[in-house]
């Protein structure tokens, strides 16, 4: 048989190695065996009921026909009230472009802007689909590397990145897999060096309420007019309010920027799920029940953060920073990793084998040594995890 002539630009993306670790709890676990899933990029709650009711609402009302490619007036219009309430932004909704989810506001930006032989600037480590995008639009993917800066991004090592052939830089605070937050000093001054030099940047805010104190949440949305028009946020409904499966995001864009994205996704999905658009601008609306739904997420997150980090580095061999945000721990197992195991992929398949606990490797993050533990979990998975690991470290 001749083998399905799969597209170049397809063939050279790489299958999300997240996604490998899930498979493999999910192949563990169809076989009877007790998995703890310290792999989820997910929320483990369930969305807030009175988005649901919402959802439920905008079905009676019959919203169950094409919107614009754009989205939904009021749903733009609640996005644009729930910055300006939230961090005092200023936006038209004419710049908010619904997407189905964070994940396509990001493509839509990037396709829209990167033409074959630019350069993608991206941090190290890195979420896993950031250089597969870059990929996909022929880009030449410049990798930023900041663990010299505990994985926080600084607009100097933006500017020592920066060519004449750079176009595009990807930043995503609070971070995935590292947990860390850029202050927000230093994002508007990694802008502003971006600016200088017709770099334009792309913030992916997918968590961007899930900060703990004392970091404050901050959206590169606030930016006054002048300096916005060189961003484009990409904004996700998915993680902030335990929505992952309702596919809600956006970007928030100058004119340009957001009439090609919307030009290419009206050749594409069309637009998000119209009553999941409906629920999206009335929860935000409903802004009282948000702000409660959210903090009391992020509370739980706090709860197992504080166990979680001192306890990862009570193990011998692990190094763990504190994570300001998202619900994620990187930890550096290097001191581990030439002893017993030949690398962190191998430790990783270890704890797997084990001790039936799926942690994701940092290779597929850029992060080769690392492992990324996510706290989407309860209190007692992870103490049991601690146990686990614990335990395959002393038997090694
Ligand atoms: C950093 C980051 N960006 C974007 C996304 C995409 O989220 P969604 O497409 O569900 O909004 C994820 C999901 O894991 C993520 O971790």
């Amino acid at each position: 048989m001749v083998a399905f002539p799969v597209s170049e630009n397809v063939a050279r993306m790489q299958a999300s190695s997240t996604l490998k670790a899930a498979q493999a709890a999910a192949e563990l676990r169809a076989k009877g065996v007790d998995v703890i899933d310290l792999s989820v990029g997910e929320p483990d709650f369930d969305t807030p009921q009175f988005i649901k009711d919402y959802a439920i609402e905008a079905l009676g009302l019959g919203i169950t026909k094409y919107t614009a490619s754009s989205g939904l007036a009021s749903f733009r219009e609640a996005i644009a009230n729930f910055y300006s309430r939230r961090f005092g932004a200023s936006i038209n909704p004419a710049d908010i472009a619904a997407a189905c989810g964070g994940k396509q506001a990001l493509f839509n930006a990037a396709a829209c802007i990167l033409n074959p032989g630019d350069e993608l600037l991206i941090p190290r480590p890195y979420w896993v689909t950031f250089p597969e995008i870059g990929t996909f639009c022929r880009a030449r993917n410049v990798f930023i590397d900041t663990e010299e800066t505990d994985f926080i991004l600084t607009a100097d090592q933006v500017r020592d990145a920066i060519s004449i052939r750079s176009k595009l830089l990807i930043i995503n605070s609070p971070n995935n897999p590292t947990g860390r937050v850029i202050p927000p000093d230093e994002m508007r001054r990694i802008v502003e060096v971006c600016a200088e030099r017709g770099v334009y940047v792309l913030t992916d805010e997918c968590y961007l309420l899930f900060v703990y104190p004392p970091a404050e949440a901050y959206s590169l949305a606030a930016l006054d007019a002048q300096t916005r028009k060189h961003v484009c946020v990409a904004g996700s409904f998915s993680k902030t309010y335990a929505m992952t499966g309702w596919r809600s995001g956006y970007t928030i864009a100058n004119p340009e920027w957001t009439r090609a994205m919307v030009k290419l996704q009206s050749h594409s999905a069309t637009h998000p799920t119209s009553f999941v658009q409906y629920a999206c601008g009335k929860a935000l609306d409903d802004a009282e029940r948000s702000r409660v739904a959210v903090e009391t997420m992020l509370a739980e997150y706090e709860r197992r953060r504080a166990y979680l980090i001192p306890a990862l580095n009570e193990i011998p061999g692990f190094k763990v920073s504190v994570p300001e945000g998202a619900f994620y721990a990187f930890a550096d197992v290097r001191a581990l990793v030439g002893k017993r195991w030949a690398s962190s992929e191998k430790f990783a398949e270890s704890l797997l084998k084990d001790a039936h606990t799926v942690v994701t490797d940092g290779a597929g993050f850029g992060a080769d040594g690392f492992i990324r533990i996510s706290y989407a979990t309860s209190l007692e998975n992870l103490e049991r995890a601690i146990a686990n690991i614990k335990q395959v470290i002393e038997r090694a």
